[in-house]
């Protein structure tokens, strides 16, 4: 990790797993830490743990008023945006403005995020995605599933794949704009984190976790690729995840991602979409 002094970093769910790995790493190195929490309290007491330079703001993801509001309270540079939050395999259920739950947290609200805070951007957008984006797949015509019917691990690949086709062309729009900030993405392998965990039978959330402490790296380490990608002199829209076998553990390095996540015209519509969605268009026009 370079020095960071005096530079602004946000990091969204950082009260948490691979977002308070992050935000802990990035506090060390000398940043000025943004945990961007839906919960003050768990943000507070996760701050309390990273201690060094950091402030808590409220921003909840499923409700855009929310991020406009976060956005519109925002003053000065930020040097990396870390857009980690996320929910995964949840039971099915809307956002504040309607949309399917994993889609509208996961995605749309980083997209109108990041696009209200570009101009203040100054280096990075992060952006994290999933091994699992290689099952997505994007139908514009059923994008919440309510025509071919809800599948909750569907809906959390469909969202990582959008994680990914927003990367490549955020890179895209921002080399056009001339720019110089640059877009990346990055997995953390395997976690053992609250990930899909809140609101489950306890019996099996007790048995996830316990299959974590063996098997999953732990929030620090899965912080790598996030981290790496942040801060390492990379190409635009490279995708950081772990070297070991599967991508489960292991350090950063560059990692392949599925066609439908390459596909330049797909990113093209999701971000047509996601503007008229979100009523949020690019942060540099
Ligand atoms: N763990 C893994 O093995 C794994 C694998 C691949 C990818 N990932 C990705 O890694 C990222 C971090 O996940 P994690 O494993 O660290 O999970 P986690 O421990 O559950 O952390 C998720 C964070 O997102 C926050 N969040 C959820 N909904 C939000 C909303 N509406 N507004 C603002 N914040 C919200 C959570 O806040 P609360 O505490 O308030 O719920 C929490 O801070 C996610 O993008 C996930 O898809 C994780």
């Amino acid at each position: 990790m370079p020095a960071l002094d005096g530079r602004t970093v946000i990091v969204t769910g950082a009260n948490s797993g691979v977002g308070f790995g992050t935000a802990t790493a990035f506090a060390r190195a000398g940043a000025h830490t943004v945990l961007a929490v839906r919960d003050l309290d768990r943000g507070a007491e996760a701050a309390r743990r990273i201690g060094g330079d950091h402030e808590v703001r409220r921003l909840d993801l499923a409700d855009l008023g929310s991020v406009r509001a976060f956005a519109d309270a925002w003053d000065g540079e930020i040097a990396i945006l870390v857009n980690n939050a996320g929910v995964a395999m949840v039971p099915e259920g809307r956002t504040a403005d309607g949309f399917e739950m994993h889609f509208g947290t996961n995605h749309l609200g980083h997209f109108a995020l990041t696009n209200l805070l570009l101009p203040q951007i100054t280096d990075r957008v992060v952006t994290l995605s999933s091994g699992l984006h290689r099952s997505g797949s994007i139908d514009f015509d059923d994008l919440d599933f309510r025509k071919s019917g809800y599948n909750p691990v569907r809906a959390y690949a469909r969202a990582k794949l959008a994680n990914l086709l927003f990367t490549l062309e955020l890179e895209r729009r921002l080399r056009r704009a001339g720019s110089g900030i640059r877009a990346t993405a990055a997995h953390p392998g395997y976690a053992a984190t609250e990930l899909g965990t809140r609101d489950r039978n306890k019996y099996l959330v007790g048995l996830v976790h316990l299959a974590g402490r063996f098997f999953a790296q732990t929030p620090e380490r899965a912080a790598l690729p996030t981290l790496f990608a942040a801060t390492q002199d990379l190409p635009g829209a490279s995708y950081v995840g772990p070297d070991g076998r599967g991508e489960l553990h292991g350090y950063p390095a560059l990692v392949g991602r599925s066609a439908a996540a390459s596909d330049v015209r797909t990113a093209e519509r999701l971000w047509d979409v996601s503007e008229e969605l979100t009523a949020v268009s690019f942060g540099l026009d």
